[in-house]
């Protein structure tokens, strides 16, 4: 049998539970914050990664679960839940990865836990570049805001390739952390918020800002662009209604959104998201999950 596993947004528990229950999603184990399944891999939208191809084996030893992990790949995670002396002292005899900067390459890692002395359970394979969903912050003390790391990580996970020379419209763009973030990669920016971006933007030859309402700029009024943007607080349904307008349009090649919440989600309108495009809780968001559509992979 196959087995999964998921740990849930930090902070984003009790949305991961409620989607357990809303996907009909029950464990075969529930350690702490570690919840493991039988079957294939569902994509869940609050957890904050996934393993596929769980393996699970008992150990005599240290000695013993070291050697069985080291055949299996070179460079070990450790996720610390139970047993954690034990877990430790196996860490010790593997070789381990620190991760440095967001871009870097990484080697393929494997990562393992213990559930109980004997238990082990390890994969080499899920769905986040880091095993346990961490984004490393890229620090930029002259950012306007840190909603800079959401965009950083999503344009990662989502593997948007190129931003360099694209058309954008970045929608919601006050104070202006994403626009800064998408001119230093050399993007071609319309940006619009209702309120006005600080002087420090003016001297961006690439960078249009508009002031007014996000929702007016329609595929009809801006024409052709690659990537649409938006971190814009407004109601999902309000959101889902503009993006499917645009990508009705033909007219936008990717689209990123944050889908900002209130109170509990709604996983119907998640749902209507879900069916064209990717809903992740990115390790930088808040209460607002990211969702992101490409003509080529969605259409
Ligand atoms: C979370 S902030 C954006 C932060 C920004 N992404 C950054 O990196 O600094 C959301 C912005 O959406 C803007 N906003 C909300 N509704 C809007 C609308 N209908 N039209 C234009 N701007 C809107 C707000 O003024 C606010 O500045």
């Amino acid at each position: 049998m196959n087995l999964w596993a998921a740990i849930p947004a930090i902070g984003y528990e009790k949305e991961f539970i409620r989607e357990l229950e809303y996907r009909s999603l029950k464990p075969v184990l529930r350690f702490e914050s570690f919840y493991l399944f039988e079957g294939d891999r569902k994509s869940l939208f609050w957890s904050q990664v996934e393993w596929s191809d769980v393996q699970k084996r008992k150990i005599e030893s240290i000695g013993n679960a070291a050697k069985l992990l080291k055949n299996e790949a070179k460079i070990w995670e450790y996720y610390s839940l139970n047993e954690n002396g034990r877990g430790n002292l196996i860490h010790d005899q593997l070789s381990k990865f620190k991760f440095r900067a967001m871009n870097e390459k990484l080697p393929s890692l494997g990562v393992y836990t213990l559930v109980s002395k004997e238990e082990l359970l390890f994969t080499k394979n899920y769905n986040r570049i880091d095993p346990l969903g961490r984004f490393f912050s890229v620090e930029d003390e002259r950012s306007p805001s840190t909603a800079r790391n959401k965009l950083y990580e999503a344009v990662q996970v989502f593997e948007i390739a190129e931003i360099k020379e694209k058309k954008i419209l970045e929608l919601g763009a006050y104070p202006g952390g994403w626009t800064k973030a998408l001119l230093g990669l050399g993007a071609n920016v319309i940006a619009v918020d209702r309120a006005e971006l600080g002087v420090e933007f003016k001297k961006y030859k690439f960078l249009d800002f508009r002031k007014g309402d996000a929702f007016k700029f329609t595929p009809d009024v801006v024409g052709e662009i690659d990537i649409l943007f938006s971190d814009l607080i407004c109601y999902p349904e309000k959101l889902l209604d503009f993006v499917r307008l645009w990508q009705e349009s033909g007219l936008v090649k990717e689209m990123l959104c944050t889908i900002k919440l209130k109170g509990e989600c709604d996983f119907a309108i998640l749902d209507k998201f879900a069916k064209f495009g990717m809903i992740r809780h990115l390790y930088s968001n808040k209460h607002e999950l990211s969702w992101y559509w490409s003509a080529k992979s969605f259409s």
